[in-house]
């Protein structure tokens, strides 16, 4: 089974030296060596330009509860959780339900390299130069059904390779939820890989949800199910604490959270004295999404 096209013939240095080739295709061409890394994902339109965070970032400052709370629980413990054999549920108001295989999952969806900023609850971010295909794509696959009005997704719960969900603080399995018109913008993915390679497990091997414009939380990790509902699913923050962190959970600087500002943030390896940035309205995707929320209080919708 292959879970990316390329990752496994591309190691990171040639990753960076194609990203800085790809700003001239008529080199990309000329170039034999990179001519034979077939098929592999074309860059997005929907890509930030800003400088992607380091991989050492990425992958040792996470949260991913089922390991820990704390951010380097992910890297030290995820290692255990086995990815493969890997399929997921699909079931509820589609057309074609079922468990899927992650091959079957991924077959005739397109690769991109998706590079996103993410912005977490907690006033940090990063940008992460992700490997994916456009969850429309699967749903448009399996056919929503004319009822289907939301979209919800669960982690893999298994405690024998998930020491964090030993804590009965989060009820697992971790849960997430979007409508089903978030879910269908082009700009929400799953992501496969990462810089290139097959998802670290800390980042959510081998499969999970990347919504650009929310909080991250709202990006699942590790995802197992996922279901076509009618009604708003409940999901793990908002059950969690309902009067912190609601369903939408848009990045949105003009409404705090209780306890802290969202107005500004924190860019992960950006050094002591510098990266402190405002955050911008929907994490910068103000142009792509704003339409979806027209006619919503987002101080009510938050
Ligand atoms: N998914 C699961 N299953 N469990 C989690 O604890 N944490 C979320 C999200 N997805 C989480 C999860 C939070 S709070 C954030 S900020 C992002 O994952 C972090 O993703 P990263 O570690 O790849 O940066």
């Amino acid at each position: 089974m292959r879970r990316l096209t390329w990752s496994d013939v591309t190691p990171k240095p040639i990753w960076l030296n194609r990203r800085q080739l790809m700003t001239g295709a008529a080199t990309l061409l000329a170039t034999p060596a990179l001519a034979r890394l077939d098929p592999e994902p074309t860059p997005s339109r929907y890509s930030t330009t800003e400088a992607p965070n380091a991989l050492e970032d990425i992958t040792a400052y996470n949260n991913f509860y089922e390991f820990g709370t704390g951010k380097g629980d992910p890297a030290e413990y995820a290692g255990a959780m086995k990815t493969d054999p890997w399929s997921i549920v699909i079931d509820g108001l589609v057309d074609r339900p079922g468990t899927y295989d992650l091959a079957d999952v991924m077959k005739g969806q397109p690769l991109e390299e998706r590079i996103y900023r993410l912005r977490c609850v907690e006033a940090w971010s990063m940008v992460v130069p992700w490997i994916g295909f456009e969850l429309a794509g699967l749903l448009n696959r399996v056919g929503v059904q004319s009822g289907a009005k939301f979209v919800a997704f669960e982690t893999l719960a298994r405690p024998e390779e998930m020491p964090g969900q030993a804590s009965p603080f989060i009820e697992w399995p971790y849960r997430e939820g979007l409508r089903l018109d978030e879910a269908m913008h082009p700009l929400t993915i799953l992501a496969t890989g990462l810089y290139g390679e097959a998802m670290p497990n800390q980042n959510g091997a081998p499969i999970r949800l990347v919504v650009p414009w929310k909080y991250g939380f709202k990006s699942i990790k590790s995802i197992v199910r996922i279901s076509l509902v009618d009604k708003m699913p409940p999901t793990t923050w908002n059950m969690l604490q309902p009067s912190e962190y609601g369903f939408y959970s848009n990045v949105n600087p003009k409404v705090d959270h209780p306890r802290w500002s969202q107005a500004s943030e924190r860019r992960i390896g950006a050094g002591l004295f510098g990266g402190r940035q405002d955050t911008l309205m929907f994490n910068g995707y103000e142009a792509e999404v704003a339409g979806l929320y027209v006619g919503q209080d987002l101080t009510v919708d938050f």
